[in-house]
């Protein structure tokens, strides 16, 4: 039997005055490398303040176990003394610590890290939906914005995309089923899944790639699909894998038919699918890796929307820019994002022009002057010439 692990607890998360959903525990070991957990405290009783205050006098740290995890989560979105920013950065603790058992490369992969992870994720998603209930794309932003960075960018970017999956399905369907939108989280969360099997050398490569590690890094999208269907009987039917693996599959496919791995066109492509390849969009241009420069919101918007109907669903991208507060005005200069642009690929400076240089360079060739505006000069001109 694999030992129980726990995680450590923060008192002023702790929730008092009312039943305890989680059991909290104590580290007894007095080595400073071994730990033997003792339970303090069992879970459904009423913790009041006193105890909570005595507790906190005697112990440095409480824990609590890995396998109550969703419970105690549960409790800090329930909790009106936890604000969001506290409760949505534990949901991004809890949901970086299963990528991380399947993106660690020091860690063999195996199906039941996977079913672990997925299963994992479904909860943190689940998590992700309560908190952002009341959220609206642009205070999502904002939360973002707020919360504590990973220096792997792959966690920062799924955790973005998953919470952004889960307010455009809100905006484009109102009435979206809880199981709607855990399936439009979750796509999120897993998209790059496949990038798993990407050396990481290839993926943080900001100086550029060459055209074979760009081949190598387009596979992800296929290497994440049978990762998923290869193992969908364990899954199980907690989630509809299909879907998930369809999102996974189809995040780089354009509106235009374009895309890759397969070349789908419009409405072939799922819907979640086409949410998730905006979301990808938007944040890989507006948030800040270690080494990119990123653009403004109104920026941002304005270089999207020359993708609409290309690369992006233009009905999708219409609701999305309508619910994202953007200004014309806001633009200073006119930018437009080179056509080849993949919000996958590592980079150090997004590839933009500014529109009204964009012909700088261009070659007009030698034009000849058909009419003299100043028959004066023309004269003159000829006179110095003799
Ligand atoms: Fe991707
Ligand atoms: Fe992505």
């Amino acid at each position: 039997m694999s030992e129980r692990s726990f995680f450590s607890i923060s008192y002023d998360l702790i929730i008092w005055g009312r039943r305890l959903p989680y059991d909290l525990y104590v580290n007894s070991s007095s080595l400073e490398n071994k730990q033997k957990f003792v339970r303090l405290f069992k879970r459904d009783n009423v913790l009041s303040v006193d105890e909570l205050h005595d507790f906190k006098k005697k112990y440095h740290q409480l824990y609590c176990a890995e396998d109550q995890r969703t419970l105690y989560m549960k409790s800090l979105i329930q909790s009106d003394n936890v604000s969001d920013i506290e409760a949505t950065n534990f949901i991004k603790d809890s949901a970086i610590k299963y990528l991380h058992q399947v993106f660690d490369e020091s860690k063999e992969f195996s199906t039941e890290v996977l079913v672990e992870t997925i299963k994992g994720c479904r909860d943190a998603v689940e998590g992700m939906i309560d908190v952002l209930d009341d959220y609206n794309i642009d205070s999502l932003r904002g939360l973002i914005g707020s919360l504590s960075t990973h220096d792997f960018y792959t966690y920062d970017h799924s955790i973005n995309v998953s919470m952004y999956c889960i307010q455009i399905l809100r905006a484009a369907k109102p009435n979206a089923t809880k199981e709607e939108l855990t399936h439009a989280g979750l796509g999120g969360l897993l998209h790059d899944l496949g990038k798993v099997k990407i050396p990481t050398n290839i993926l943080n490569s900001p100086g550029g790639l060459n055209d074979d590690e760009y081949e190598i890094i387009k596979t992800h999208p296929q290497l994440g699909l049978h990762l998923l269907l290869d193992n969908q009987d364990e899954i199980g039917d907690e989630i509809d894998v299909e879907i998930i693996a369809r999102v996974i599959a189809e995040h780089h496919e354009n509106w235009n038919g374009k895309g890759y791995p397969t070349g789908l066109k419009e409405n072939e492509i799922h819907i979640l699918s086409r949410i998730c390849t905006i979301a990808d969009f938007f944040d890989a241009i507006t948030t800040k890796r270690s080494y990119n420069e990123v653009l403004t919101i109104s920026q941002a918007i304005d270089v999207m929307e020359r993708f609409s109907g290309v690369k992006l669903d233009p009905k999708l991208f219409a609701l999305f820019a309508k619910h994202v507060t953007h200004s014309k005005l806001e633009t200073s200069k006119m930018l437009k994002l080179s056509d080849a642009f993949d919000p996958t690929l590592p980079f150090e400076k997004l590839p933009l022009e500014e529109l009204d240089r964009i012909f700088e360079k261009e070659d007009f060739g030698k034009i000849k002057v058909l009419d003299e505006k100043d028959p004066k000069e023309k004269k003159k001109g000829k006179n110095e010439n003799k």
